[in-house]
């Protein structure tokens, strides 16, 4: 008898390990430990709990002594804790655990962490997928600096209801380009991989559909077919999956009656079955808790039953595994192999992020101190927010602004705001002087122009005892600049608005200002596509600027002075009234397609608006002009297999040096199910010189113009294409089409 087989095999691992050192794989590590782990230690690395910071969901109470529980095991990983001193008193305790198991620090890094960038939103505009990944690596950059392990981001969720308060939060409404957006802020945030210092590991969330709560009213249900699921609201998920995004984060919503976190269908046979994702699910705040309220689960332990075999891996919050599992174990109502499937993914995780090695790596106050506030990440935040900034209008070209004004009156509620800029999702990790408000942008940039003050009215006051001291500064004033918007609380996390106006008395401030006859510019911050009819109709120069972070003034001011061209462009549609939501720009035909905005002869059409939005998906104009030309196929026809190959000239023909996102679009004109009236499927920003002309290419292939079909199979149907390439979706320079044999 060969003596080794008497040997069980852990010892043998153990042997070889000990004698080769590094031989030892990850799965070995994990395997030896959870052979050395209880039952009960297992269960407490499912178990995540609100570090001692700002909570971010309602707070359960009377939690005991979170550091005990640490030190008994009973906890592997804590949120909403920052700071290198914070992180090394938690895991303090769990080094005194009785297997000193690291614990994982997780935070909301959404766009920034010391320094703040735009909101997602915002960055979304800029369609810089580069400066957008750069955004993101520099948040992960200080995160790490800062003791977090984790950030639960990007929130991929595909948003197309602007009364949903989250929609600052991800990419906007297009599958597309939340996809590229999706792929650019996992590689941001995970840089150079785990166990890199300067890396965390990202989250992908909500997952699922959570941006289609019904009326916009956030957590509400979701209700929508298998295919719309697929079509639209999985692409960026699965270029998340795609990019290797450590983690997931489940939603609250019930996506057709299930809740997500209880959703074996999402979270086994999608994520972790169909895309081989290998990383853990972490539930959302209590949402296991919450299939209570759902009336999906009587109690909280059959929610951590129902869960648990769902594949959620991590519950937040809820503390229904940890008070429930072992419980539901011994019963035999859950397999104790699923328990060990979620704490290898968790441990798995701890190992790649080198905690075993060093459970303060992230925690060292030498790093934090050389690393935050570095004053190139302050220059990519002012650039990211300069690009993040779209012109809606420019009317008798009253931008730029001159320098050689005498006076300029700032004028509005948020022309001295600071911490306003920051927006939803922003972290309190630095001080507040470091952000740059409009006044302080314009005090830099505005030379020998004397600056003049009033702040005219608030933002949902409805007081007008400022106007006529609003009014008097303009009168005195070349041009006026006013900074009008919502509160930066208006737009978010259970922030839902059922009007979504431009609040208070603002846009009667504006009328009044405009009656002064003075050139007006008017600056709109929000986190979410507002309704502003009146201004959009009679102020000459409008842009949307969202929330830009620490260096919204100097970027503000960068723009409005012209030392920077506008060149966003809306990632998200904008109504011209609540009652059009939803209105999105890749909507399907219908069999009574209005041909106009004013034609309702028996069509799909409002009788009493028009159809079109406000302002459309992919627009936003420049300081100069480009002419789209010589549209050029490599054939009209191709085999599935195949490709053709697009180009066309862009030529800047105006006097600003500027930069253009030139989009494609395609739509197949017969197919079952039907397709959408256009879809993006490609973008390229270009700068060009003026009067520069360059040639631009797209290669249509396979999987540009594949789709789920009805069986939710991915693939192609034969037949015509059109396909278009515009300067927005409703503004197409370039038509032609082609065949897919
Ligand atoms: C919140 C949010 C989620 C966030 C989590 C932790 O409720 O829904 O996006 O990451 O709780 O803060």
């Amino acid at each position: 008898m060969n003596r080794f087989k008497l040997l069980p095999l852990y010892c043998l691992i153990a042997a070889f390990s000990v004698a080769d050192g590094q031989q030892l794989t990850v799965a070995q590590k994990v395997d030896a430990l959870m052979k050395k782990m209880t039952l009960a230690e297992k269960i407490g690395q499912l178990n995540q709990v609100n570090g001692d910071w700002a909570a971010t969901g309602p707070i359960t109470t009377d939690v005991g002594d979170k550091l005990e529980q640490i030190r008994k095991g009973q906890i592997g990983s804590v949120l909403n804790i920052t700071g290198v001193a914070h992180t090394r008193a938690f895991q303090d305790a769990a080094m005194q655990s009785r297997l000193k198991i690291p614990l994982l620090f997780g935070q909301d890094v959404i766009h920034g962490y010391s320094i703040t960038f735009p909101i997602p939103l915002g960055e979304a505009a800029s369609w810089d997928i580069a400066a957008i990944e750069r955004s993101a690596r520099i948040a992960g950059t200080e995160a790490a600096a800062g003791g977090v392990h984790w950030t639960f981001a990007p929130m991929v969720d595909i948003a197309r209801d602007p009364r949903w308060g989250r929609v600052m939060e991800g990419a906007g409404e297009d599958p597309y380009l939340g996809s590229q957006i999706a792929r650019a802020r996992v590689k941001g945030f995970q840089g150079n991989g785990f166990g890199s210092l300067d890396a965390i590991m990202a989250c992908a969330k909500h997952y699922a559909a959570y941006g289609a709560a019904i009326g916009g009213r956030d957590y509400n249900s979701v209700d929508m077919s298998l295919h719309t699921l697929w079509e639209f609201y999985l692409p960026p998920f699965k270029a998340a999956a795609e990019a290797g995004a450590a983690t997931f984060m489940n939603s609250f919503n019930s996506l057709n009656g299930t809740p997500a976190s209880a959703s074996s269908y999402l979270q086994r046979d999608i994520l972790k079955g169909k895309w081989g994702f290998k990383g853990f699910v972490v539930s959302d705040w209590n949402s296991i808790g919450e299939m209570v309220q759902q009336g999906y689960a009587k109690d909280n332990d059959q929610a951590a039953e129902f869960a648990i075999k769902a594949g959620n891996d991590m519950d937040m919050e809820s503390r229904s595994y940890i008070n429930n599992l072992e419980k539901l174990v011994a019963a035999g109502k859950v397999p104790v192999k699923l328990i060990g499937e979620a704490v290898r993914r968790i441990l798995t995780k701890k190992f790649e992020m080198g905690l075993f090695d060093d459970p303060y790596r992230y925690s060292n106050a030498d790093r934090e101190k050389s690393v935050l506030n570095k004053p190139e990440f302050i220059a990519a935040a002012r650039d990211m927010a300069r690009k993040s900034i779209v012109l809606l209008k420019n009317q008798g070209q009253v931008l730029p602004l001159s320098k050689n004004l005498n006076r300029i009156a700032l004028i509005g509620p948020l022309v001295k705001a600071k911490k306003e800029m920051k927006g939803f999702w922003s972290l309190d990790i630095g001080d507040e002087g470091k952000i740059v408000s409009l006044y302080e942008g314009m005090q830099q940039a505005a030379g020998k122009t004397q600056l003049l003050y009033a702040k005219g009215c608030d933002i949902t006051d409805t007081s007008r005892t400022g106007f006529d001291e609003a009014f008097k500064t303009a009168m005195q004033a070349d041009e006026v600049v006013m900074a009008m918007g919502e509160r930066p609380d208006m737009t978010g996390e259970a922030k839902s608005r059922a009007n979504i106006h431009l609040p208070g008395v603002q846009e009667e401030l504006i009328q009044k200002i405009m009656a002064t006859g003075k050139p007006v510019v008017v600056l709109l911050m929000s986190g979410r596509p507002m309704v502003f009819n009146w201004t959009a109709d009679h102020v000459p120069a409008i842009l949307y600027t969202w929330w830009l972070g620490n260096e919204a003034g100097n970027a503000i001011a960068d723009v409005l002075y012209g030392n920077y061209n506008p060149s966003g462009k809306l990632p998200i549609t904008f109504p011209r009234t609540e009652g059009q939501i939803p209105i999105y720009y890749n909507h399907y035909n219908t069999g009574r397609p209005p041909q106009n905005d004013s034609d309702v002869n028996y069509t799909s059409a409002y009788i009493d608006l028009p159809n079109s939005p406000k302002f459309a998906f992919g627009y936003g104009l420049s300081y100069t002009a480009f002419k789209y030309s010589n549209l050029k196929l490599s054939g009209k026809s191709l085999q599935s297999n195949g490709a053709i190959i697009v180009s066309f000239d862009l030529t800047n023909t105006g006097k600003y040096a500027g930069e253009e996102v030139a989009q494609l679009y395609l739509r197949q004109l017969i197919s079952q199910p039907v397709r959408p009236v256009k879809e993006l499927k490609d973008f390229q920003k270009i700068m060009l010189q003026p009067g520069e002309t360059k040639t631009l290419t797209f290669t249509i292939d396979k999987e540009k113009l594949s789709f789920y079909n009805d069986q939710l199979q991915w693939g192609t149907q034969p037949g015509e294409f059109n396909l278009m390439i515009g300067s927005a979706s409703d503004d197409i320079r370039l038509q032609d089409g082609f065949e897919l044999l």
